[in-house]
């Protein structure tokens, strides 16, 4: 039977020289890949006591919504800027190929709540702590950071020190 990691292809240089990507599609383009990553991340939150799923545009969308739905949580976007139609709080952020400005509704999270973050991949760090910081500056706890894969030689765990950070996958 084929693991969760064999279905990831690794694409050199895309989307630029040097970068080494690591290709959710091919998990999800297969039933059984897509299966065992839910159920994988899933696992990871389970047994956490919390209020919202956060994910981000667009990968965080795929993998937090299904997790959300079926622990009976809602469900929060974060959105790269100028796509969410109401009030905003924004923050700037570097990632391995890149910087971008993300967005939360103003009025998402209410102080107190409690939030898990769910996101396909953490690299550099850069899109999770400034998404960190939105939630903070909103009044939310966050309780828990899940990703699927984990590139460890970028050291994003080093920009959430402090948090509970577990991923399935970890490349080296
Ligand atoms: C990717 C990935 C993470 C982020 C990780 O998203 O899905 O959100 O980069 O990189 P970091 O740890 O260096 O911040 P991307 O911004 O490429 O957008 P996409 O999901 O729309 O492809
Ligand atoms: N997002 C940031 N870096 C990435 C990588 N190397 N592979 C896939 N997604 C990414």
């Amino acid at each position: 039977m084929k693991k969760l990691e064999d279905y990831v292809r690794s694409i050199p240089d895309f989307p630029e020289e040097g970068v080494i990507f690591r290709d959710v599609t091919s998990i999800l383009e297969e039933a059984e890949g897509l299966q065992l990553a839910i159920n994988a991340m899933q696992e990871l939150v389970k047994d956490v006591d919390f209020d919202v799923v956060i994910g981000p545009e667009s990968r965080g969308f795929i993998f937090g919504v299904p997790i959300a739905y079926n622990l009976k949580k809602a469900f929060v976007p974060v959105r790269k800027k100028g796509k969410l139609p109401r009030e905003t709080v924004e923050m700037e952020y570097d990632l391995e190929y890149g910087s971008a400005t993300l967005e939360m509704h103003a009025d998402a999270i209410k102080p107190g709540q409690k939030v898990v973050i769910i996101d396909d991949l953490i690299a550099t760090g850069g899109t999770t702590e400034a998404i960190v910081k939105l939630i903070e500056a909103l009044g939310g706890e966050v309780v828990k950071i899940t990703f699927l894969m984990e590139l460890a030689g970028l050291n994003g765990r080093d920009k959430l020190k402090g948090y509970d950070v577990e991923t399935v996958i970890c490349y080296e």
